[in-house]
């Protein structure tokens, strides 16, 4: 694996992997100066708390040198094109790029580049990282995927966590449903749309969507009113009540208070977010880790 670009990239084998390796810093609680010799950059084009701040952390884990670059501050401003840009930090000796870019599939245009690029989120495409670190969380839940049933809730159509999620629990043997508004479905994938009301009690993950007010245009910004979104398609304490005792609650987070969630319930005791985002410093230093370790043992495509 040379980059990380969408789940679909991923065999199951190398996400067990990728897993496991998070644990074992998760449970070992080291620090590493292994890649003291490799600089990274992290490139966001959209706003981010989660996955920019622990990808930041797991460099320094593993002993990278960051280079300072924001979009906000660079050539970028100038007109510079992502390639242009890219190829730039690729000159210089940058031995890592990290993107999260607004373009669905971005990197088709960095085919020309030769460092490993993570995604960290293109667009309403793919949020592959995010889907490792739910996949850790629910792993550690049940130690498997096999015949998990899965409750996906929400703006899917705008959502990469639940397109990533979709590919990579339908590959790993989960059950994966879908639950929301018409206008945020989205056909091109193969689950069912249910009624959460009828599978609440039977559901072992209820994994919720944050609503994507910035992705909407404005006849979908007007659909919903926050209130009638909570009470139709959100996790009430109502609904909560209903779910089987094992059953966990998952967001990727940020995440609307009192519209996808009860706000209750961010820190119930079912509700692994803040686990999600532990796990997510781990899952990215294992992703790292492995993309640096096997740079040269494989083309340097992007496919
Ligand atoms: N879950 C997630 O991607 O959060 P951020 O947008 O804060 O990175």
């Amino acid at each position: 694996m040379n980059h990380l670009l969408s789940m679909e990239h991923l065999t199951t084998a190398e996400i067990n992997t990728l897993i496991q390796k998070a644990i074992e810093y998760k449970e070992q609680g080291i620090q590493t100066t292994q890649f003291d010799n490799k600089y990274v950059a992290n490139l966001f084009f959209e706003n981010s708390t989660r996955t920019k701040s622990s990808f930041l952390v797991a460099e320094q884990q593993l002993g990278l040198k960051l280079i300072d670059f924001e979009t906000s501050t660079s050539s970028i401003q100038k007109g510079e094109s992502l390639y242009d840009t890219c190829k730039t930090l690729e000159s210089i000796g940058v031995n890592l790029l990290i993107i999260r870019h607004f373009q669905n599939e971005y990197y088709e245009e960095l085919k020309n580049i030769n460092v490993p690029i993570i995604n960290a989120g293109d667009g309403s495409g793919q949020h592959p990282t995010q889907s490792l670190l739910d996949l850790m969380t629910i792993y550690e839940e049940y130690s498997s995927f096999e015949g998990m049933n899965v409750l996906i809730c929400g703006d899917i159509k705008n959502s990469r966590v639940a397109k990533s999620n979709y590919f990579s629990l339908k590959a790993l043997g989960a059950n994966v449903m879908f639950s929301s508004p018409e206008a945020w479905r989205d056909e091109t994938l193969d689950a069912p749309y249910v009624d959460i009301d009828e599978v609440i009690d039977q559901i072992d993950i209820v994994m919720l969507l944050r609503v994507q007010h910035e992705r909407h245009d404005n006849g979908d910004v007007n659909t919903f009113e926050t209130n009638s979104y909570h009470e139709e398609y959100g996790l009430t304490q109502a609904r909560y009540d209903q779910l089987q005792a094992h059953a966990i609650v998952m967001h990727p987070a940020p995440v609307n208070r009192g519209v996808e969630i009860d706000s209750n319930l961010v820190e119930a005791s079912k509700s692994r977010i803040f686990r999600q985002m532990e796990n997510g410093m781990y899952l990215r230093m294992a992703v790292i880790d492995y993309i640096l370790q096997t740079k040269g043992e494989q083309t340097n495509a992007i496919n």
